[in-house]
């Protein structure tokens, strides 16, 4: 007979093994999945979802982990959106490193991962669109006209087949988090949005994707973007709270540097992204610039450090 302690050992021995031994499940069809899903669903799992374009960094590592705390079962899936780039965007270039990939989610102990195919995801005669109106076409969605329509369109195809009780999305695409919220409210999906904190590298550098473009030299002109809202939380922190003055200071930070060409600076509301002239805790302030030909985006919110 064990005793109660070695029973206790034995017992999270047996767990553990039965978490590694867990196999990933690689699913191509959404019906194959949306089928396993729904049978999981009966069975009382919840489902936690992280959608993905692949490439997959510390960032979409963190949305797994917080995920797997949550959820029974985690579903993740990488899907270059031909719908969310323009004509002349970086669809065709960008990084699609499935081994790598695979190599991580079964580290992670994902439970599903799916991996639609590119050409055959979309129906060849889909007409259906889904698109947030006013709060796509500002900021990245003025620069990028169609951007948004393309994520909200394949977000919520992909909700329709992962059917998860939670989603969760990292909060560097600001925007694109609150355009899904808008859009699951509004259509009344019954799926919990969960924003989870930009993940950023030892040096302050957003991580993103699209980081792989950038060449050393780049990387450094790109480090700007972070330090300069660094300085902005500085003033925040000193009692700045004049929208106009935060502005100027981050113009400032990067009007003239080599390599570095601003899209936007947008001091907004957290809810509705609308200018505000006062910073108070729920002001976003969101970056987007080009260094050399790579487009980068990087928020503060200002809750983080305000009462
Ligand atoms: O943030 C992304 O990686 C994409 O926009 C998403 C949400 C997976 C939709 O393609």
């Amino acid at each position: 007979m064990l005793s109660i302690k070695a029973n206790f050992v034995k017992n999270k021995i047996i767990k553990s093994i039965d978490r590694k031994a867990k196999i990933m499940e690689i699913i191509k069809k959404s019906t194959d999945l949306q089928k396993q899903i729904i049978e999981l669903k009966k069975s009382g799992k919840t489902i936690g979802f992280v959608p993905t374009m692949g490439a997959l960094h510390n960032g979409h590592i963190s949305l797994i982990k917080k995920a797997k705390e949550d959820c029974d079962i985690v579903v993740l899936s990488i899907f270059v959106n031909p719908k969310q780039f323009g004509p002349n965007e970086d669809y065709n270039k960008y990084p699609r490193v499935h081994e790598i990939d695979i190599k991580i989610c079964e580290e992670e102990n994902v439970d599903f991962l799916f991996l639609p195919d590119e050409k055959t995801f979309y129906d060849e005669f889909h007409l259906t669109y889904v698109e947030v109106e006013k709060l796509s076409n500002i900021h990245c969605g003025k620069s990028r006209p169609g951007h948004f329509k393309g994520v909200t369109t394949v977000v919520a195809k992909l909700f329709n087949i992962v059917l998860p009780d939670k989603a969760y999305f990292g909060k560097k695409d600001f925007q694109q988090l609150i355009i899904i919220k808008k859009m699951v409210n509004d259509l009344s999906f019954p799926i919990e949005i969960i924003g989870c904190p930009i993940v950023r590298d030892f040096d302050g550098l957003a991580l993103s994707s699209r980081n792989k473009y950038l060449t050393d030299e780049e990387r450094k002109i790109a480090l700007k973007i972070s330090q300069s809202l660094n300085k902005a939380k500085e003033a925040i922190l000193k009692n700045e709270k004049d929208a106009s003055m935060i502005y100027d200071l981050i113009l400032n930070e990067l009007n003239n540097v080599d390599g570095l060409k601003i899209d936007y600076i947008s001091i907004v509301d957290d809810k509705f992204l609308e200018s505000v002239k006062t910073i108070s805790k729920n002001t976003v302030i969101l970056i987007a610039c080009f260094v050399g030909k790579t487009r980068l985006i990087d928020n503060l919110h200002c809750e983080e450090f305000l009462n």
